[in-house]
């Protein structure tokens, strides 16, 4: 796979760019994630133009659209951030190549155009035309095949941003070789995906400590001595919202003993703060192991995390959320894919 990383600067010269980054968050965390390669490639490259998507919308809708993220670049990039609000290929190659040097530019809402979920090959081949080289620094999309992840590669010399290579590098380390114990604490929804994690890390994990909303249904389909489950809830007329107390001791236990630790979703419902004692808990157990390298991601967790102020003190944030679980699971995301196999 090619890495920005490996690049130098003279080589960008020229060169328009095509960077692929994620803004679908509620605040802006993933986009400080995409700004190191960014800066990058706006410092270093003759222009960028920033590809990206947001929501899940269906034909054009302006609330979804990518425009006030163009303001948040600007002050992010000390310098003009051009808003393109038009698909007109042909006009925006024009615009771009016509460009001061360094300029920068950010396209609309790619999945206003039904193509992009599609992973259409005319769409990939417009937006290649538009630059010469493509970077993805978009780990958290990377788990779908869209045109301007997957398809375009085919079109352009295209490489792995530091973003993303730090990704595929970190999620590897805790996947492969773990220092050990691993204790991998799962919760929130996506159990799908979660079972498929424990799956797939069954063999290098020592325990998974699992609360949320995964806890009802493992207890039915996962039997596992490595998975611990909670021995006590708060509840809310009837349906689990927390881990108890005594689940919380045990967990802060079991994560002082680990020498890596991977976190995926909060144990309870974190919009309240009356059953978000539990995920509090288990934060400051994982940044209290000062010795263990400790992996965080998904959006909720992240967001929580940061409210608390402690999200300086994990090794490695993942911007991915499905893609982070997808990962975890041994699948081979299409984005990464589609880099590996490109000459
Ligand atoms: C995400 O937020 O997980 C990614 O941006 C992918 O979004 P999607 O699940 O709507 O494809």
């Amino acid at each position: 796979m090619g890495y920005l990383s490996q690049l130098k600067p003279q080589e960008l010269k020229n060169k328009v760019c095509l960077l692929r980054l994620d803004f679908n968050t509620e605040d802006n965390w993933r986009l400080d994630a995409g700004l190191p390669t960014l800066k990058f490639l706006a410092k270093n490259c003759k222009a960028v133009v920033i590809l990206s998507h947001k929501g899940r919308p269906e034909g054009f809708d302006r609330s979804l659209s990518l425009k006030p993220i163009t303001k948040i670049l600007r002050k992010a990039l000390g310098k003009t951030v051009t808003f393109v609000p038009h698909f007109r290929f042909l006009e925006i190659r024009e615009l771009v190549h016509a460009s001061p040097r360094g300029a920068v530019f950010l396209l609309e809402n790619l999945r206003f155009l039904e193509e992009e979920a599609d992973n259409n090959e005319i769409l990939a081949e417009h937006l290649a035309s538009i630059g010469n080289i493509y970077v993805n620094d978009a780990f958290a999309v990377s788990h779908r095949a869209n045109a301007s992840v997957v398809a375009i590669t085919k079109y352009i010399k295209s490489y792995a941003g530091f973003g993303l290579e730090s990704e595929i590098k970190n999620l590897s380390r805790v996947m492969t070789a773990p220092k050990q114990p691993l204790a991998v604490i799962l919760g929130g929804l996506k159990i799908e995906d979660k079972m498929q994690v424990i799956d797939n890390l069954k063999d290098r994990t020592v325990s998974f400590l699992v609360g949320g909303a995964l806890t009802s249904e493992i207890l039915d389909q996962l039997k596992s001595p490595k998975i611990i489950l909670p021995v006590d809830f708060k509840k809310d007329d009837g349906e689990i919202k927390d881990i108890g107390r005594k689940t919380a001791n045990f967990f802060q236990k079991e994560i002082a003993k680990a020498q890596t630790i991977i976190w995926n979703g909060p144990v309870g419902d974190i919009n309240k703060n009356k059953f978000s004692h539990g995920t509090k808990a288990v934060a400051q157990a994982v940044v209290k192991n000062k010795k263990a390298f400790k992996v965080v991601g998904g959006g909720e967790t992240v967001m929580f995390l940061k409210k608390l102020k402690l999200d300086k003190k994990i090794n490695f944030i993942s911007t991915g959320g499905g893609a982070m679980l997808d990962f975890l699971a041994g699948k081979v995301l299409p984005g990464i894919k589609a880099l590996e196999n490109h000459d």
